[in-house]
């Protein structure tokens, strides 16, 4: 069994589906602690290393409460994975404000929140490394996903921001950007879209969707010790489908 993270403490927001669950047990199987955030009520599996807080990332106060809260459970933060996550909206035309900011808000500014709440742990780890999820829409668009777009655009830069200001002090910064990637975000469009499917796999490279362990086996290597000179950086996991016009 490899240990590249024991003794390691770990926040995976939105850890208790699809990406984050995936990351959250692969970070648990190479030895490390961690704590989900996340607004359901109760954790999706059980592990000994596995804390769990229910909270809503884009709440008032959340941040700081979430790093209080992870220091009281496990000792440190090594490692901040800030992959909670929402779809949603309409074309610009139709957006309402209330929307714009919801996605906004839970996909950027709470980025920046936890971020910088756990700056202070981060800098007295030995290995302090964030882990911000991107995607391909952090360089590409799409009509109807305005806010999701922007928001994920906005990753791109307040990641390369946090690696170049946190350098100094060894800490990293990267970004994931995933293709279609088989989650609770996607799941209703390949129950309900045959269309969906069919579009990513044609897309893709090597022919098919994402699977969440595609995700957590790149967030799980950016973390170790041997990715260690890798920052600012956005990883592109998408089985090829950005490059495909
Ligand atoms: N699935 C894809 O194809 C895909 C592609 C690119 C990027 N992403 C990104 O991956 C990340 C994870 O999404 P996923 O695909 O695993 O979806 P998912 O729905 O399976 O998991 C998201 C988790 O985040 C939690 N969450 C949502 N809003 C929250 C909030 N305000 N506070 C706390 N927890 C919250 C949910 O309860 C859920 O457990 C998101 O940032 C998403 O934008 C996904």
């Amino acid at each position: 069994m490899p240990t590249n993270h024991l003794g390691l403490c770990a926040i995976v927001t939105g850890g208790n589906s699809g990406i984050g669950k995936a990351t959250t047990e692969r970070l648990l199987a190479e030895g490390a602690q961690v704590m989900i955030v996340d607004l359901q009520a109760d954790a999706s599996f059980r592990d000994e290393g596995l804390h769990y807080l229910q909270a809503d990332v884009a709440a008032s106060g959340s941040a700081k409460m979430i790093v209080a809260t992870a220091l009281d459970l496990m000792g440190d933060v090594d490692f901040l994975i800030n992959n909670a996550g929402m779809v949603g909206g309409t074309d610009v035309a139709d957006m309402t404000t209330e929307i714009w900011h919801r996605i906004i808000s839970v996909n950027l500014d709470a980025v920046f929140q936890l971020s910088q709440a756990a700056i202070p742990a981060l800098k007295a780890s030995s290995r302090g490394r964030i882990i911000n999820i991107g995607s391909i829409m952090s360089d590409l668009a799409g009509p109807g996903m305005g806010a999701y777009t922007t928001s994920k655009h906005g990753i791109a830069g307040l990641t390369k921001t946090l690696a170049l200001e946190l350098g100094p002090f060894g800490i990293t910064a990267n970004y994931i950007q995933p293709g279609a990637i088989q989650t609770g975000i996607t799941q209703p469009a390949i129950d309900n879209d045959p269309g969906f499917s069919h579009f990513w796999t044609e897309k893709s490279a090597l022919g098919r969707l994402g699977q969440p362990k595609d995700i957590a086996n790149a967030i799980n290597f950016l973390l170790t010790e041997d990715a260690g000179f890798i920052t600012a950086h956005g990883l592109v996991v998408d089985g090829g489908v950005m490059v495909t016009p």
